[in-house]
């Protein structure tokens, strides 16, 4: 299995200038074929990461998992949503790292925005490390605020514990904009 690095002709550019980037990303449901790509993925980029279960568990669950590819079908990143009553909890959004810094992770939040609306759910809810600062660049980016903080949710080792931000974003009704900060809230 193998995961390419994207050159930045693919990425960020083609995101934000809608004609140039129509139709070179997919969007889909994972298949059983994926997840050795996936899980290639979340070891590089996770201290802890999702195992196999985790991610069966998610989706027998009923839980929204989209993957975004490249026009050759390569694995670019992947969003897992879990649908509550008028609300959702962003459980997972990762990016592989030769791709990151290309607008992958916001097409993905857009996405995971989008459906979200679409399922009559009004905020979007999420737990992000405090020492994550790529992650918080991005969710602040985007309009995440803060709402909560869980004293040492997450582990670093087998002594110490990180603490877990509580971030969420109010989303309006379909047709205005979610969050201010200028990025295209849609579909691509
Ligand atoms: C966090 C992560 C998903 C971002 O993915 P990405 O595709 O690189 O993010 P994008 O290119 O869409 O970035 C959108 C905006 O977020 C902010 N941002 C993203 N990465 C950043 C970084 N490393 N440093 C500063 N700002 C960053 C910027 O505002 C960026 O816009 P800009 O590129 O115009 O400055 C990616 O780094 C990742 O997968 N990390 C490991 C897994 C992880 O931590 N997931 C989140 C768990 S809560």
């Amino acid at each position: 299995m193998i995961v390419r690095a994207l050159t930045r002709r693919h990425g960020r550019a083609a995101d934000r200038h809608r004609g140039d980037g129509a139709g070179r990303w997919q969007h889909r449901a994972p298949l059983a074929a994926d997840f050795d790509a996936v899980l290639a993925i979340e070891v590089q980029s996770y201290s802890h990461p999702w195992t196999l279960g985790h991610f069966k568990d998610s989706l027998g669950a009923g839980y929204r998992m989209e993957l975004r590819l490249n026009g050759d079908g390569e694995l670019v990143g992947y969003s897992v949503v879990m649908p509550g009553v008028k609300e959702a909890h962003l459980l997972n959004l990762t990016v592989a790292p030769s791709a990151r810094r290309q607008g992958h992770a916001r097409a993905l939040l857009d996405r995971a925005v989008h459906r979200a609306r679409a399922h009559g759910e009004r905020t979007l809810w999420l737990e992000v490390r405090s020492g994550n600062q790529e992650a918080r660049a991005l969710y602040h980016a985007y309009g995440f605020t803060q709402r909560g903080l869980r004293p040492g949710y997450y582990p670093i080792d087998h002594q110490q514990r990180e603490d877990a931000l509580v971030l969420a974003l109010d989303l309006p009704d379909v047709g205005h904009p979610a969050s201010t900060a200028g990025f295209v809230h849609g579909v691509d």
